[in-house]
């Protein structure tokens, strides 16, 4: 036992328990390795250890709260419910406490393959281009890794999976992605079932019809069937099988003997097991067994002589003594991460190595042999206890009531790492086997007889939703309770969480929004709980919640069980469970609802619970509402409006209520009501109601296509390689920054961070900090004062605060120490007195205030030329006006910035790693901080997990931060930030209001605009002008207006300082102005794709910014090919019919179209990139340009480029990292201009070697090999580096040039695009679903076509959140509510369009277009396409509301959550749900836009 542990407060109290725990080790196995840890770090999660080891950085960090799936491992372990059958638990290792990995096997990404041998899973989400910057991807792979194992019969030998079972059970729920928009990495999934599992995939209706037979196969399989049935699978016996896919020798029960081997692992002492039958644990070389194909894809091909890829190289010959033959020589090969697909008749054909189940992970045999043991561990300040039976447990409580019950601390951890709670005593309850069994009648008269569900407190809440589902198709009806249950536990937390997450906890937590308490509570349901004092006792949970998350339950006691009761057959009971969230996977609730009602044989209430959560500060039942309706006819309408006139008056919420929506969830409250009165009506058939009335929205799984079509494709260019780090992504080797090695003496930062919104500094005690493991600290006064300032336009922004704080977040200081959790508590030690100052956050707020920076840009066009736009108007027939808002967007890249510098002794020279997109700011304000020229500091990036501009410029902050502190102390200096400082400190996609009037002719021609565009800066100015310009100038969207006069305002607020984002404010924009051509179309009547068609640009028009519409404008023919491939005019007609038959649910379909102009547009001087290309003797060649990896796949393109010049496979060159010692000046990678700048820098420079290279290519033939070539050369002393440049023409928009003749062009071209998009909307929940989306994108002629359309969906995708899910809200006091995955939602898995369909344009000669291979700019284009969605809904809405008798135009705000649907269906029950605000009240949150 350790002795600091001896220091521990709690160690009197508790010596007596911890004198019979025997062990303070932990005994476990990490990827097939021994790992015994003897008294761990007690603040460790799993996910701290497993960074901690050498080479195991795959396990990312993205969020440190469960809801993002980047920490995703597998724990194997043995089920003992399933009688001692391997299961495969996918966790988040962020919240999963270290002690709970005792005789686990832990497997990484790392476990499962690497580069050389990946597993088939990761080659295939690597090929499939299911991974774009990588971030979220080793996460994704464990959960898909997790279900391949699970779905393994060991008996049976073969595996029960199909895509529904991936897609539709909640499996990925748990993960995240920004990038791909999903849809590829689902692709990849399907091809594994359907080809990977191909001959091992259970016969019969399992795979004829998925839906079905899954669930069948789920409840023939549940181990816990009472009886036996000829067709059940037999259960398995405990037979001490590893687990093996595909066979282990123990599988038919044939034990053999068990031999081990040792095997070193890095830090641990550990050993590697042979499998059961003496083979290895590690996968053979499943490569070399031959391959699998996919062949989905459809591109052209061209023969060439040069290969795509396979390059070889020469020996390296340095004098004229040796001869070429010596180049001959092959000193090595390399190879695309991952190749390229080989061509057979146009069809790409894929290799995959196949799976070889057998070659998978086995469960280590030594841990079954493992005795369990009592684990004590810890230090003077936190104690870990793990007991392994009840009785220890009640000995620590009774010993240290207040010790900390840990079960799967999803809800502990979280409180751990945001709210700071110490837990000086935890005691992990997970491995205690009395908390976790759930009790199943064993025979069918017990099944009849069955009064109660007893369900053991910390059993995981998959197993209770399997069990219930079990149950429920054995019981029927009368066991509904179950039923509700499962449905709850479906969309419970992300399968992660649900993994390990227990019914105790989410009981014991009494959280007001838990999804589970209201079922309990309308099932009437009974805690158990057992104390050393009170032993055995009953709470009824109807009684157990007394206060906001307080509960009856003695400290001293621990919660055994939890018994549901199940009504007696024939009884006329019904209990449904309902949840409303901002999104339907993994979100906590708004409204959740659980309603029961027991009916006489007359119909008559007999019995009734109407349990809600979201109401109130803790689970309540309705009670008034249930005297009301008892004793009455169900059946009869006025019981059900009396219920409703009662609920409405019990749920008395104010207007400023805690979590806002009043409106909201009052309404919720009866229309979860609403909806279970008419399911029960159907359930007990006692009428016939309207089923779209009861059936909630579901998606069916997704499909899609591509349309892989590219008559330009070249050797390399225009091939579909996949991602050049795909394969490093998919096995974790991929580095980002926070997994460069740790460097000697290095230090982690951790930023101190105002508290106040708008506040003067009075004192900053920051000595506290250094009692908590602070090593120290800077602030402003460690620079000089006019360091202390920087701006990616105009330097308006401290570094660190000076006097006043003008933001929450805003850094103040930094705080380092030896690791980033020491770091982290001494910055809270940081102590801040403020003295608050008036607060300004809103736009609205701003313009009342006056509060703006200077900025002043306008355009002009027609009769605003000589200011005489009344003129205008008055030729108008009609007028329209209107304020157009749309909030916010948080970028949500999964890595959050990050920094490492590395101070050199020399020169005050520094290495500064950074995840950036803007090298050369990065470098240039380094420079500054630390006093030394630019030349000193060289920033690198090797890539990044993503970044959509968020990291343009707010990730200068931490590298310039890091950089002091790293000056001041001489050593490395680390920092990631949490997801949450993130948010708060770096800014967003600035909300925006558009006040605008129209002026149009009857007939709806547009006449002219004006409007006053207004976006939210924060409280600096960062790029918050340029963005505005891009937002005026794409305020019109594809729309010729004769009259226009726009004007910009850029206001200053004390919200975080908003920045970049994918777009720029065009997205802003163009909403804006299919916001007034919405409002236009209903003012006149006319169909909205008549007034689009009859307003849109023609060649030789002015744009507002007086740029011409040139030849290439194919918005006109987008529409047209859009239109007839996806059956628009067809399909409009269908849902106007289905609209007409159906009351509760609309569905809506908008065809939107996008422009966008590609170029830094008013930033004239970014407009220019450089790129150097080394080649070496051996005909290997070195790429370096100024652009940045963020998972665009840049690289990849910039190698293409280079590939197709030089004329050598595209493995011949290499691009290791960007940095400014390579590339002096670059442009920061944005505007979607990457490939545009860089490549033609990139061909600028192979254009002077191919020059330099002519004679030896005549000299050795044009198909000569580059080794040969380059060795000729270079023995001839030719320069084999060039150094490229090029600068974008034409260009060069002056703001306020209103000379037609004179004013040069402001973008170099547009981008266009169309989509269609079609949405079913729940009119009940204002839930909603994307049934179909049609793509057509103009992207020239594409240099990787898999790339642009992984950014075409992953666009789509990012728009269709910013337009209908992701909320910013912000509280009274200024802090950003919603500043996690928990509060902020990003789409899902299952957000996506059901059907989802991309395909470029065709057959256009793109004469004007000037760029690199003719390709265009793609990163930023798509995103407003995600607006089609929006408008789609708008579109259902105005569907319902005419049922409704609403004739007011609708002015809806982006985003339309389902908060803001469903209050603009205008029924009845909303009327009833309205709450209207007190005299001076305010909502509780605020939308800034
Ligand atoms: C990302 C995320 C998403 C979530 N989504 C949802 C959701 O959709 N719906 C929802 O309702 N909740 C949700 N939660 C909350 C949480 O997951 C649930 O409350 C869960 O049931 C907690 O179980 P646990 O075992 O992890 O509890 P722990 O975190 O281990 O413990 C929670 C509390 O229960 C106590 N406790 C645990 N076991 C016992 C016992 N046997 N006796 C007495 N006390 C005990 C602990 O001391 C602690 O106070 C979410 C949490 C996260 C982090
Ligand atoms: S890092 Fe663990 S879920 Fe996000
Ligand atoms: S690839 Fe998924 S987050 Fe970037």
């Amino acid at each position: 036992m350790a002795s600091d542990l001896e220091n521990h407060a709690a160690f009197s109290a508790l010596a007596h328990v911890i004198h019979s725990f025997e062990e303070d080790t932990l005994h476990f196995y990490l990827n097939g390795s021994r790992v015994d840890i003897a008294n761990p770090n007690p603040n460790w999660t799993l996910l701290d250890f497993i960074r901690s080891q050498h080479g195991l950085k795959g396990t990312k960090l993205g969020c440190g709260e469960g809801g993002c799936g980047a920490c995703t491992v597998v724990l194997q372990t043995v089920d003992a419910r399933q009688n001692g059958r391997i299961k495969h638990l996918s966790v988040n290792a962020c919240l999963f406490p270290l002690v709970g990995v005792i005789g686990k096997h832990v497997i990484t990404v790392e476990g499962l393959g690497n580069v050389e041998h990946p597993h088939p899973l990761q080659e295939r989400i690597a090929k499939l281009h299911g991974s774009q910057c990588g971030f979220c991807t080793p996460g994704i792979v464990m959960s898909l890794y997790a279900v391949i194992r699970n779905a393994y019969d060991p008996v049976m030998g073969v595996f029960s999976l199909s895509d529904h079972e991936v897609e539709m059970n909640g499996h990925l729920d748990g993960n995240l992605c920004r990038c791909t928009g999903y849809k590829p990495i689902l692709q990849a999934a399907r091809t594994f079932i359907t080809e990977d599992l191909k001959g091992r995939l259970a016969a019969g209706p399992l795979m004829k019809d998925a839906k079905i037979s899954i669930d069948e196969q789920e409840l023939r399989s549940f181990p816990y069937s009472s009886e036996s049935r000829s067709d059940e699978i037999p259960i398995v016996k405990s037979n001490g099988s590893c687990g093996r896919p595909g066979g282990c020798c123990r599988d038919r029960q044939k034990l053999e003997t068990l031999t081990t081997t040792n095997n070193g692992s890095p830090g641990t002492e550990s050993s590697l097991e042979t499998s059961c039958d003496g083979r290895g644990l590690f996968s053979s070389t499943p490569s070399s067994r031959g391959s699998t194909t996919s062949d989905g894809e459809n591109i052209a091909t061209e023969e060439s002589k040069i290969p795509i890829a396979g390059a070889t190289y020469a020996r390296p010959v340095k004098s004229r003594e040796s001869n070429l033959a010596g180049a001959e020589g092959i000193k090595a090969q390399t190879s695309l991460d991952a190749l390229p697909p080989e061509h057979g008749d146009g069809v790409p054909q894929f290799s995959f190595s196949p799976y070889v189940p057998q070659t998978e992970l086995v469960f280590p045999p030594r841990l079954r042999k493992l005795p369990k043991s009592a684990v004590c561990y810890g230090d003077s300040k936190k104690i870990w206890l793990r007991p392994i039976n009840l009785q220890q447990l009640l000995d620590i409580k009774q010993a240290f009531p207040s010790a900390k019950l840990v079960g799967g601390a999803s809800e502990v951890q979280v409180e751990v790492r945001f709210k700071n709670a110490p837990f000086a005593v935890s005691v992990y309850v997970s491995d205690v086997q009395e908390l976790q069994t759930i009790h199943l009648p064993e025979k069918e008269e017990e099944l009849q007889s069955m009064t109660d569900f007893v369900i053991g407190a910390n059993a995981p809440l998959t197993e209770v939703e399997s069990a219930c589902k079990v149950l429920y198709a054995k019981l029927g009806p009368r066991a509904s309770v179950l039923e509700a249950a499962r449905k709850q536990l479906r969309y419970f937390a992300g399968r992660q969480i649900r993994n390990v997450a227990s019914l105790a906890g989410n009981v014991a937590t009494a959280s007001p929004i838990s999804d589970m308490n209201p079922v309990l509570m309308a099932a009437g349901a009974t805690v158990t709980a057992q104390s050393k004092q009170a032993g055995v006792f009953r709470l009824p949970i109807s009684t157990f919640f007394v206060a906001y998350r307080t509960t009856s339950l003695p400290e001293d006691a621990v919660i055994t069980s939890i018994s549901i009761p199940i009504p007696s057959s024939g009884a006329r009971e019904v209990l449904k469970a309902y949840k409303q969230a901002k999104r339907k996977d993994d979100d906590i609730a708004i409204v959740t609802a659980a309603f029961r009602v027991r009916l006489d044989s007359r119909g008559f209430v007999e019995d009734t619970c109407l349990a809600y959560g979201g109401m109130a500060p803790m689970t309540v039942c309705a009670k008034e509402t249930m005297r009301a309706i008892c004793g009455k006819q169900w059946q009869d309408s006025r019981t059900l409006d009396e219920a409703l006139r009662s609920l409405q008056k019990e749920f008395d919420l104010r207007f400023g209520v805690p979590g806002g929506m009043a409106t909201y969830r009052k309404t919720l409250s009866l229309s979860l009501f609403f909806r279970f009165w008419h399911e029960v009506v159907v359930d007990l058939k006692l009428g016939h109601v309207d089923t779209n009335l009861i059936t909630e929205i579901h998606r069916s799984i997704s499909s899609g296509t591509r349309d892989n079509f590219n008559p330009h494709e070249q050797r390399v260019v225009g091939k579909q390689i996949p991602h050049l780090s795909a394969l490093k992504q998919n096995t974790g080797e991929a580095e980002y920054v926070d997994d460069i090695p740790h460097q000697e003496r290095e230090l982690y930062g951790a930023l101190v961070m105002s508290k106040k919104a708008h506040a003067k500094i009075l004192g900053v005690d920051w000595r506290p900090a250094f009692d908590a493991g602070a090593v120290g600290y800077v602030d402003k006064h460690s620079i000089p004062k006019a360091a202390n300032v920087w701006g990616s336009i105009v330097k308006d922004e401290p570094f660190f605060a000076e006097e006043e704080v003008l933001c929450h977040g805003q850094p103040i200081g930094m705080v380092y120490a030896e690791t980033s959790l020491k770091a982290q508590a001494a910055a809270r030690a940081v102590h801040v007195d403020y003295d608050d100052l008036p607060v300004i956050l809103t736009i609205d707020e701003a313009i009342e205030a006056k509060s703006f920076f200077k900025h002043g840009k306008e355009l002009k066009k027609g009769s605003a030329l000589n200011d005489s736009m009344d003129e205008a108007f008055k030729c108008c027939d009609r007028i329209f006006e209107g304020t157009t808002r749309i909030g916010g967007q948080e970028h949500f890249y999964l890595e959050t910035n990050a920094a490492l510098v590395i101070p050199s002794k020399e020169d005050g020279s520094m290495e500064v790693w950074s995840s950036t997109q803007n090298t050369m700011e990065t470098q240039e304000f380094v420079a500054q901080v630390t006093g030394v020229p630019s030349n000193r500091i060289n920033a690198r990036v090797k890539r990044m997990g993503g970044a959509f501009g968020g990291k343009e410029s707010r990730s200068v902050q931490i590298a310039c931060i890091l950089a002091i502190a790293a000056k001041k102390e001489r050593r490395p200096m680390r920092c990631m930030l949490n997801r949450d400082e993130d948010m708060m400190t770096t800014g967003q996609r600035h909300p925006v209001q558009v006040r605008w009037k129209v002026g149009t002719t009857s007939d709806g021609r547009l006449i002219a605009l004006d409007a006053d565009v207004y976006n939210n800066a924060g409280y600096s100015q960062d790029m918050s002008g340029a963005v505005m310009d891009r937002c005026c100038t794409h305020l019109e969207n594809c729309y010729e207006i004769p009259h226009v006069h726009i004007r910009g305002h850029v206001c200053k607020t004390n919200t975080h300082s908003n920045t970049a984002f994918r777009g720029f404010g065009g997205p802003q924009g163009m909403f804006a102005a299919e916001s007034y051509m919405t409002a236009v179309a209903e003012g006149l009547n006319i169909p909205i794709d008549e007034l689009r068609t009859k307003n849109l640009y023609k060649e030789g028009d002015l744009t507002p910014f007086l740029q011409k519409i040139d030849e290439d404008w194919h918005i006109p023919m987008l529409i047209e090919q859009t239109r007839k491939e996806s059956a628009y005019n067809e399909r409009l007609a269908n849902v106007e019919d289905f609209n007409a038959q159906n009351k509760w649910k609309k569905r809506g379909i908008a065809m939107i179209p996008t422009k966008f102009g590609l170029s830094f547009a008013t930033a004239v001087h970014l407009n220019q990139a450089g790129a150097s290309v080394k080649i070496y003797a051996d005909g290997s060649i070195l790429l370096h340009h100024g652009g940045t990896e963020m998972g665009q796949g840049l690289h990849t393109k910039m190698v293409q480029v280079a590939a197709q010049e030089l004329g050598v496979p595209a493995d011949a060159i290499y691009v290791q990292d960007t940095t400014s010692y390579q590339v002096a000046n670059a442009s920061p990678t944005a505007a979607s201009s990457g490939s545009d700048l860089n490549g033609m820098a990139v061909k600028n420079a192979c254009d002077q070697l191919n020059e330099r290279l002519k004679p030896y290519r005549e000299k050795y033939g044009y198909s000569a090999p580059m080794k040969t070539i380059a060795h000729g050369a270079y023995l001839d002393r030719v320069n084999l580096t060039a150094n490229g440049y090029w600068k974008m023409p034409k260009i060069g928009y002056q703001w306020g040039n209103y000379d037609v003749k004179t004013v040069k062009p402001m973008y170099y071209y547009f981008t266009q695009g169309v989509a269609v998009s079609e949405v079913e909307l729940d009119l009940l929940t204002g839930d909603h679903t994307v049934l179909r989306t049609d793509i057509k994108m103009d992207v020239g002629r594409s240099i990787n076509p898999a790339i642009d359309y992984g950014q075409i969906e992953g666009a789509f995708v990012q728009g269709q959140g910013l337009y209908t899910m992701e909320e910013t809200l912000w509280d009274r006091n200024g802090l950003l509510a919603t500043r996690g995955p928990g509060t902020y939602k990003i789409p899902g898995f299952s957000d996506i369009p059901q059907e989802f369909n991309v395909s470029f344009l065709q057959g256009v000669p793109w004469n004007h277009l000037r760029s690199i291979q003719s390709s265009k700019g793609i990163g930023e284009p798509p995103l407003f396409l995600g607006a089609s969605v929006f408008f789609a809904l708008r579109s259902a809405l105005v569907s319902a509301r005419k049922d409704n008798n609403l004739q007011e135009y609708l002015a809806l705000d982006s985003p339309a959550t389902a908060e803001r649907l469903r209050l603009a269906v205008g029924d009845n029950l909303l009327k009833l749900g309205t709450v209207m605000p007190e005299k001076g009240e305010k909502n509780f949150f605020i939308a800034v836009a």
